[in-house]
């Protein structure tokens, strides 16, 4: 009986958001490490997720690697180049993930506009006290201006709920989407101009060379006083010890960050003891039905490249 080829999952995924004939057309093993360096040539395929970093020199070790499918919409964590120069397909998961982000987003938002963290805790450790006019103040979000840097899908799903929510909506993109944003009343801004002048300014931005580090101490420097920032992209866009600075010396008002540089930020970082930032864990797309879908994609991006088809969702360098 011939050895089945071997397909590497970057973390455990629960079995039933497989594909099933993910496992059985293959050997499964979870973690880069759990292939033998005698294993290698039977590595057929690649089900990453952000954690795992696929570099030339992994692409490298895996001489018959025909796909690597990343679930997530994200793929800085794939050498893009280093696949396409062996000629080997590279997905990922938009689409799917969309609205639970977007979700996400808005909960920072409202929870550091709104102090809700701080004003739970409060009530949970005996300082609620008598209601006062003045207590727990945040501030409104009808009137006040959302400003969306980048605005591809997540962006865009951000602005369909600011509209709900009454806000002015301003975006900066790299090229104009007239349309969308016709649809969704949101006014084209250069960068300069949305951060000077929005009140709540957040981020949908992938991780490029270009993006690294795109909100740094200048741009922050830029932004109002009363501004918050919020990054459900990925934690390198902003440069983040300027971004501890701005927060410390009250420059602006506060973060909500669910992505951090480096993920996990660890327990001791400054950035969790600092009260004007909130932090949550890499949670954007964390909703058991978009999670599921995404798996799902992974699966269908996966078994394509493996049969040498076209991938439903392939990387937009590589289609
Ligand atoms: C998550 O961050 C993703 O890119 O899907």
């Amino acid at each position: 009986m011939s050895t089945p080829p071997i397909v590497v999952l970057g973390e455990a995924i629960p079995d039933d958001w497989l594909d099933s004939r993910v496992a059985e057309q293959h050997d499964l093993r979870v973690g880069l490490s759990a292939v033998h360096a005698n294993e290698r040539p039977r590595v057929v395929g690649l089900l990453t997720t952000l954690n795992t970093r696929i570099d030339a020199r992994v692409v490298e070790q895996f001489p018959k690697l025909r796909c690597v499918s990343n679930m997530a919409v994200g793929y800085d964590n794939i050498d893009v180049s280093a696949c396409a120069a062996r000629s080997i397909p590279v997905g990922h998961t938009p689409g799917v993930l969309t609205d639970a982000t977007a979700d996400l987003c808005w909960a920072l938002i409202l929870a550091c506009a709104r102090g809700i963290v701080p004003a739970a805790s409060d009530a949970r450790h005996g300082r609620w006290g008598q209601w006062t006019p003045t207590g727990w103040l945040g501030r409104d979000l009808r009137g006040a201006r959302l400003g969306i840097v980048g605005f591809g899908a997540i962006g865009q799903a951000v602005a369909q709920r600011g509209r709900a929510f009454r806000m002015e909506m301003v975006y900066a993109n790299r090229s104009p989407r007239t349309e969308a944003a016709l649809a969704l009343d949101a006014r084209a801004l250069s960068l300069e101009e949305l951060l000077t002048s929005a009140d709540i300014v957040s981020l949908h931005l992938p991780l490029t060379d270009a993006t690294r580090g795109l909100i740094d101490g200048a741009a922050l420097a830029r932004m109002q006083r009363h501004a918050l920032l919020i990054n459900t992209a990925r934690g390198d866009i902003v440069d983040q010890p300027a971004l501890l600075r701005a927060l410390q010396s009250h420059q602006i008002a506060g973060a909500g960050l669910d992505v951090t540089s480096p993920e996990p930020l660890p327990p001791d970082h400054p950035l969790f003891s600092t009260a004007n930032c909130l932090i949550t864990p890499h949670i954007g797309s964390a909703a058991e039905g978009t999670r599921r879908a995404m798996a799902q994609l992974a699966c269908e991006n996966l078994l394509a490249g493996l049969q040498g088809l076209p991938l439903p969702k392939l990387v937009p360098e590589l289609a």
